[in-house]
């Protein structure tokens, strides 16, 4: 996270040199589970030590004064429908005050510096850490806390819909919301139960490594992979009213259906009902403290997403088998895919020689080396100051 004493330098500086409140919130990590939030299914996403931090303070006006600190960006948005702001940035704090306001909150004008420290476009959910600290920020200062956490999850899900263009599912905003120091939460993604997972595997590392690429147009193919899964459910649903997502599906049932369903929605069902079973098949693995059978199941996530989803890319392909040479235990791509990073879990004899052995090739193929990101698990959004 970024250090309090950065950001406040900033805002003051930038404002009227008064302080306001400091709140932060982390992206997050997933174990596994990928794909199958906005099907009613399963993840087991965790926060990380990443995340955004923001100063806030309350202006007496109707107008939100916003700078991002890494951007060097500054603009001014009212708190109607009708005053989105232009800047990508600012879309994500002004849709967040429009959802709070929808659900009651009386948001008003507010000055607000913030950083971040989660890489971009690396899968790391950079855009729910924003959302997430300015629904639980703004949730207090202007609400008295009265909306709880599952329905702020929702708010940052609900920015992205109506204000981001991305049909995305809860997974982000919960876990950056709900996270909890050292421990994994399994979260059903229909009720919103969840269970925390102490994650210590002792003896093994994880670890991300970032290509470094994020291809164009990946929220419009998150958006198709979606309506996908719901054309899928659409046509199975007019014989069995009681299927709501694809998560109440079996292959069995699915295949019933394969001549009734484009070849194309086939394998992307296929995909999201095998990786619901897997998120199962790992909790059962990790209370076992079986990590070998983790690690396979995230190479099956991998090809999954690979060859049937078709959300890989060259670049995490080949990180995916450098994992392999290197007996890593196990690797996939992690979060909604088309670049951004694997997730790695990897024996610590191991680990040396998998990073260095994946900056060399990588340097060699793609002319650039791949980031490293060691993870520690943290805790969700929360006041510093
Ligand atoms: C993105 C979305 C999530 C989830 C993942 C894929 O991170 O925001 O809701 O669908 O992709 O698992």
């Amino acid at each position: 996270m970024k250090d309090i004493d950065f950001v406040r330098s900033r805002f003051v500086k930038h404002f009227d040199g008064s302080t306001g409140y400091i709140y932060c919130s982390p992206g997050r990590i997933n174990l596994i589970g990928e794909h199958t939030d906005y099907n009613g299914g399963f993840v087991f996403p965790g926060a990380i030590n990443m995340g955004i931090t923001a100063e806030i303070k309350p202006n007496g006006t109707d107008k939100v004064r916003a700078y991002s600190i890494d951007l060097k960006d500054y603009t001014e948005f009212g708190l109607n429908e009708e005053d989105i702001p232009s800047a990508s940035w600012a879309k994500y704090i002004f849709g967040v005050c429009r959802e709070l306001i929808k659900r009651g909150v009386e948001v008003r004008g507010f000055d607000t510096a913030f950083a971040g420290d989660v890489p971009l476009g690396a899968g790391m959910s950079s855009s729910a850490a924003i959302e997430s600290t300015y629904a639980f920020a703004l949730n207090e200062l202007f609400g008295e806390g009265k909306v709880d956490k599952f329905e702020l999850a929702r708010v940052g899900q609900k920015t992205e819909h109506n204000y981001v263009g991305v049909m995305c599912g809860i997974m982000d905003q919960f876990a950056s919301l709900f996270g909890k120091k050292g421990h994994l939460i399994r979260l059903d993604c229909r009720s919103l139960e969840h269970k925390y997972f102490p994650f210590d595997p002792h003896g093994y590392k994880l670890v991300l490594l970032d290509t470094c690429v994020k291809h164009e147009l990946a929220s419009s193919a998150y958006n198709d992979r979606r309506k996908s899964c719901e054309n899928v459910v659409a046509v199975i649903q007019k014989d069995h009213p009681e299927v709501e997502y694809l998560r109440d599906v079996d292959m069995d049932m699915l295949r019933s259906y394969k001549d009734k369903v484009s070849e194309e929605d086939f394998k992307r069902a296929e995909y999201v009902i095998e990786e619901i079973q897997r998120v199962l098949d790992v909790s059962d693995a990790l209370e076992a403290g079986d990590y070998e059978t983790v690690g396979e199941k995230m190479y099956e996530t991998h090809e999954g997403m690979s060859m049937l989803y078709e959300v890989s890319c060259e670049e995490l392909d080949f990180l995916n088998e450098i994992a392999k040479s290197c007996n890593v235990t196990g690797s996939r791509v992690m979060g909604g895919g088309f670049g951004g990073c694997t997730i790695n879990l990897v024996k610590n004899e191991f680990y040396d020689l998998f990073i260095e052995t994946a900056k060399k090739e990588y340097q060699a193929k793609f002319g650039k080396s791949p980031k490293v990101y060691d993870v520690v698990i943290s805790d969700g959004a929360r006041r510093i100051e």
